[in-house]
């Protein structure tokens, strides 16, 4: 039991959703927070739902009125965790808390989703002052109220005093089996299980495994979507229909919480109009701007995400709603077609393993852009690690990340999960299925633009030789950029005189 004359275990800064749920969460596992936010309705909110949810003899949560207040009310060797908004805010917090009378050994932990290479500038410019970590969280509000997926990088000293913590509060799986341990109650964590939280590396790293935790929410959400776009356009399906095959699918391969919330989405109805709410949310899709930094970081470190990327152009068409309602008065659909029962099992079947082919190929473009970046970064990243605490607690969750976990449990130096023996399996059986939907897709003229490009970079992956060799040839013709010969030692270069009548051939280097 916390008493509250001695100081807080933690002072917490930021108490919107995310801020607040982290805050009771932390006091859910014991420990005494000083709880701060610009906004005192929020402090007044917090602590008034810890004494509500513990009783007022055991509250948790002690309401500061400043930072200064804060920091008085945090035991010294601080640990302050920041719920705030990325970017400036971040910046700002630290400066103020710092005139304020920050320690070397005080931790000032960043919780929200910072670009990570802002993370690496704040660790090096703050140090000497006090140690800025970070610890990327993801969730959402009930993971953060319950446990979420934590990926903590930086100074490992300041990581062995935090990881208790962390243990404590993060989502918990079943070692056994790999399956999610939940328990959404107020005052009763889930104690046992493993924890969904590793040191994931230097500072950056982790907020880099989250920015691309986040890329592939994209894509995986894309997915889905286009699948529900086909059935709900090309099959005249009924939102709540398509919510029964999302059902049915969550019990297989594609069991996942994003599969399971969008039934849910397709089963609500508008209180207003009676209509299923789907049907009266506008087609434009917000962005805050994690899975934009996932592709362009794909393009920076040339690892094809193409299903990242293809996710994010998708919300940026979806936006310019007004052309679009334009063009269709122009352009005409194909015409629809009709199908009989047997075909509409089919083509959902055929969806269904669109769907999951796909899938591996979003999370192996994933994990690919992890491990260029960690080449490029000198950072040492354990996939297998990062797989098993993606397994509960975050977004993504899904029975899918066993398999991931264990590819790289069975090769730490797989090259790209497409070379895994179970994922190749995988795929073989189901890409009949995978090439039929977007046949079917391409005759409806319903845009698969995730599915369509996944199949591209199975098709490239699986590919000995590419057209690349004429993309060479002529590199070369115009610009003299020199080429490989396949019957000659990698590395030397060869250029043809194009503009000569002979063309002669010259060895370069
Ligand atoms: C998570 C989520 C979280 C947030 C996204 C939403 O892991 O808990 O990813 O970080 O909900 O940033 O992103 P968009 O607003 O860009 O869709």
């Amino acid at each position: 039991m916390s008493d509250l004359t001695k100081l807080c275990d933690i002072g917490l800064i930021g108490l919107g959703v995310m801020g607040k749920n982290l805050a009771l969460n932390l006091a859910d596992n014991g420990y005494s927070v000083a709880a701060f936010d610009l906004d005192a309705g929020r402090v007044n909110a917090a602590v008034a739902q810890d004494e509500a949810e513990r009783g007022s003899q055991d509250p948790r949560l002690v309401p500061c009125q400043s930072f200064e207040d804060l920091l008085s009310k945090t035991k010294q060797s601080r640990i302050i965790i920041l719920s705030i908004p990325a970017g400036k805010p971040v910046d700002s917090v630290c400066s103020q808390l710092l005139a304020l009378g920050l320690n070397l050994d005080d931790i000032v932990v960043d919780t929200g989703n910072s670009l990570w290479s802002d993370t690496v500038e704040r660790e090096a410019s703050y140090q000497g002052k006090f140690v800025f970590f970070s610890c990327a969280v993801s969730g959402g509000e009930v993971g953060a109220r319950f446990g979420p997926s934590l990926m903590p990088s930086g100074d490992e000293t300041a990581w062995a005093r935090l990881a208790p913590v962390l243990e404590a509060i993060s989502a918990k799986v079943d070692a056994k089996t790999g399956l999610p341990l939940v328990n959404n109650e107020p005052g009763n964590p889930v104690k046992e299980g493993e924890p969904c939280v590793t040191y994931i590396g230097p500072a950056g790293a982790g907020h880099y495994v989250k920015m691309v935790h986040n890329g592939i929410e994209y894509a995986d959400m894309q997915l889905i979507c286009e699948a529900y776009d086909y059935m709900r356009n090309a099959l005249s399906m009924q939102p709540k229909e398509i919510a029964a095959v999302l059902r049915e699918w969550n019990k297989g391969e594609l069991n996942s919480y994003l599969i399971e919330i969008s039934a849910e989405v397709l089963e609500q109805y508008d209180p207003e109009t009676g209509k299923p709410i789907v049907d009266v949310i506008v087609d434009k899709a917000g962005q805050k701007g994690t899975g934009l930094w996932t592709a362009v970081s794909s393009l920076q470190v040339g690892s094809a995400a193409t299903a990242i990327a293809q996710a994010v152009f998708s919300r940026a068409l979806s936006s310019i709603k007004t052309q679009r309602v334009a063009a269709s008065k122009i352009y005409k659909a194909p015409a629809k077609a009709s199908f009989s029962e047997e075909e509409k099992q089919e083509q959902i079947k055929h969806l269904h393993d669109a769907l999951y082919c796909a899938k591996i190929c979003a999370y192996a473009q994933g994990f690919d852009l992890m491990k260029m970046a960690a080449k490029e970064q000198g950072w040492t990243l354990d996939y297998a690690k990062i797989a098993k605490i993606w397994r509960a607690g975050c977004i993504i969750r899904a029975v899918f990340l066993q398999s991931i976990t264990e590819a790289y449990q069975r090769d730490a130096e797989l090259e790209n999960l497409l070379l895994d023996g179970f994922f190749a399996e995988q795929i073989s059986k189901f890409e009949g299925s995978w090439r039929e939907a977007i046949i079917g897709s391409i005759k409806a003229g319903i845009p698969m633009p995730a599915i369509n490009s996944s199949l591209s970079y199975y098709d490239s992956f699986r590919t000995a030789v590419l057209p690349a060799n004429l993309l060479q040839g002529q590199r070369d013709f115009f610009g003299a950029h020199t080429f490989e010969r396949t019957d000659k030692p990698a590395g030397e270069k060869y250029h043809l005189e194009w503009s000569l009548p002979e063309r002669p051939l010259v060895k370069i280097s």
